[in-house]
């Protein structure tokens, strides 16, 4: 059946994720919390699967490229030096009528989409770029007027009685430190990227480490996000898989591009059709970039962010290194064409940032499918998450074909062989069709089912997600048949 990719479509995707435990809204019992979630028994099992696939491809395959992990909180200074303190807005506009916030540029950005939807495609372009220009000039009042010349009205109360657009900061601040008096203000970490930046030295000098070289990190990221919506793709607390690629000056273009590709390149190896990705170079580049695109994935509301790639020149580095007195140089003792030692310089920084969170709602859609099964004869039907098997919560299901004559034992006895390899979940309720459905549901691309052959010939059946097909083999060929599928190799040497 051909895949629909409708609004629909993104709500069953939602309440299947509830359904089965993948992700659930945070405090739910009490109304939950707005654009913060949860994620689920099979949610974090999945979410482990992609941070594994992310960190051996950009950590493990690298011998120039390293893992680390640096605390949430981080002295108050190294926000005024990056510079958001003073630049990480947001431009928000009220509706007078229903008092709801929004930003003004998603504002525009969704009146984008309406007229691509309805065919004014020159409409849509010269919006773009008029509101690209007003971002890129900081230009608030030009907000208003773009807001009020095509006539966007309140999703809510209807109306186009809109407030001034104002700049809001995005970072989360707390107190720390138990005292009153001797507290300091300290922000939650808006990206993970500043935690590299300040330990790069140390990181080279204990790595002994030659540019170029990488480092990286998998972590939480908070940011008060003005409007939150689309289910995880937008969240209030979420976590970034970044990575800081440090280079000779000059040697920034060439680095942006390679980096470009391999980012694509990850993705494409998970076997998503390529039309369903694309390159957005950004017009308005953020205060520390020059030069910056997103690689886009179609959701079921449109093409949409999942990453971002910044070629963030010395910008953070020099920052620290004025804020904080302390040298951030390297010293570079290559030959260059003059046969001279290129000696100390500030490196510049590539950057590729990808939502964890946003990866993990691109392999749900992705996977989701409905499938009609129906013959001739019967009707029928299945959910499926067509979960490439490296990402799948669950690698296999073990089934005794009924609670009796040994088998539960028989297949417990396989289970507990299998399990120090590969994620595995018993099961001996309900008859065997039902079962091979469940697990359909939730992505696990093999099932296991003793019967009472396997009593006498040590064979079972497994039974594959994708093709339903099912083969006779010797338990002792199980290991062999599922590492083959579901082994990092599959991924890693596209
Ligand atoms: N260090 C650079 C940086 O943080 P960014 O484009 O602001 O760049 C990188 O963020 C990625 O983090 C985005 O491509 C997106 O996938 C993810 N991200 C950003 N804000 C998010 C949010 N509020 N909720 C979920 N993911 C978010």
């Amino acid at each position: 059946m051909a895949k629909n990719t409708s609004d629909e479509q993104f709500k069953n995707v939602i309440s299947h994720a509830k359904e089965y435990g993948f992700v659930f809204q945070s405090s739910e019992i009490y109304d939950g919390l707005s654009a913060v979630y949860d994620y689920g028994q099979l949610g974090a099992e999945l979410k482990n699967n992609i941070k594994t696939y992310w960190w051996k491809a950009m950590v493990q395959m690298h011998e120039n490229i390293v893992g680390i992990d640096s605390a949430i909180f981080m002295h108050p200074k190294v926000w005024k030096a990056s510079g958001h303190v003073d630049g990480f807005n947001d431009p928000m506009i009220d509706n007078k009528d229903s008092k709801k916030r929004y930003r003004a540029d998603q504002l525009l950005e969704d009146k984008i989409t309406r007229y691509e939807k309805d065919g004014k495609t020159d409409k849509a372009a010269k919006l773009q770029s008029d509101m690209d220009d007003a971002l890129k000039a900081e230009d608030l009042a030009m907000l208003k007027t773009l807001i009020e010349q095509h006539e966007i009205a309140c999703p809510v109360s209807g109306t186009k009685n809109w407030t001034e657009v104002r700049q809001f900061n995005l970072m989360f601040s707390t107190q720390f430190g138990a005292m009153a008096e001797g507290s300091e203000e300290v922000y939650l970490r808006p990206e993970t990227a500043q935690g590299i930046f300040v330990n790069f030295l140390n990181v080279q000098k204990s790595g002994r480490m030659k540019i170029p070289f990488g480092i990286a990190q998998i972590g939480k990221a908070f940011r008060n996000e003005v409007i939150a919506r689309q289910f995880i793709m937008r969240m209030r607390e979420f976590e970034q898989m970044e990575m800081q690629f440090f280079v000779r000056p000059g040697e920034d273009q060439k680095w942006f591009t390679y980096w470009k590709e391999a980012r694509l390149q990850w993705h494409a190896a998970l076997g998503t059709s390529p039309e369903k990705y694309r390159f957005h170079d950004h017009a308005k580049l953020a205060h520390y970039a020059n030069a910056a695109t997103d690689i886009e994935f179609e959701f079921p509301f449109g093409f949409k962010e999942v990453e971002g790639i910044h070629s963030r020149t010395d910008f953070d580095l020099s920052q620290h290194q004025e804020f904080s007195g302390k040298k951030m140089q390297y010293f570079d003792n290559d030959l260059n064409e003059e046969g001279k030692p290129y000696g100390n310089y500030i490196p510049y920084v590539i950057e590729t940032s990808i939502g964890l969170d946003r990866m993990f709602l691109l392999t749900l859609i992705n996977a989701f499918e409905e499938q009609d099964l129906s013959d001739g004869e019967k009707q029928d039907s299945r959910t499926l998450l067509r979960l490439h098997p490296c990402l799948a919560p669950i690698k296999v299901a073990i089934f005794p074909l009924t609670k009796k004559d040994g088998l539960p034992e028989k297949a417990r006895e396989i289970m507990n062989n299998l399990k120090f390899d590969f994620n595995c979940m018993y099961e001996e309720k309900d008859a065997i069709g039902k079962r091979y459905r469940r697990q359909d549901a939730i992505g696990t691309p093999f099932c296991v089912t003793v019967d009472h052959q396997t009593l006498e010939d040590d064979t079972v059946t497994i039974r594959h997600r994708d093709t339903m097909e099912q083969q006779r083999v010797e338990i002792k060929h199980l290991d062999e048949l599922i590492a083959s599928k579901t082994s990092w190799k599959t991924l890693l040497r596209k």
